[in-house]
């Protein structure tokens, strides 16, 4: 594992996202109005709808396609749903974000 050198902290508004690209995967990277950060599969576990395109709010994110709310901490979608995508670890360092992949 290593930490990956993503982009300004700033440059992402808060109550915003933006995606990495790492080979085939896909990472949704995302700010709530605490100021933190969170970085998980942008696929989400439903049908796999484009997680940084829906709305933050809180620790969740509603996915774009059927507005499940997936949690941005543990990945797991809210009962009634069920599923779960991956998370990472993130974290802020000289203003810059990082995240731990492979
Ligand atoms: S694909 Fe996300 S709620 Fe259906």
């Amino acid at each position: 594992m290593a930490w990956l050198k993503i982009c300004d902290a700033e440059s992402i508004p808060r109550l915003g996202s933006t995606i990495v690209k790492k080979k085939e995967l896909e990472i949704g990277i995302f700010r709530n109005s605490n100021d933190e950060y969170f970085a998980l599969n942008n696929h989400c576990p439903h049908k796999g709808g484009p997680l940084s395109q829906g709305i933050v709010f809180e620790n969740f994110v509603a996915c774009p396609l059927h507005n499940w709310k997936i949690n941005l901490v543990t990945g797991e979608a809210e009962q009634p749903d069920e599923g779960k995508t991956e998370c990472f670890k993130i974290k802020v360092e000289d203003k810059f974000l990082y995240i731990e992949i492979d």
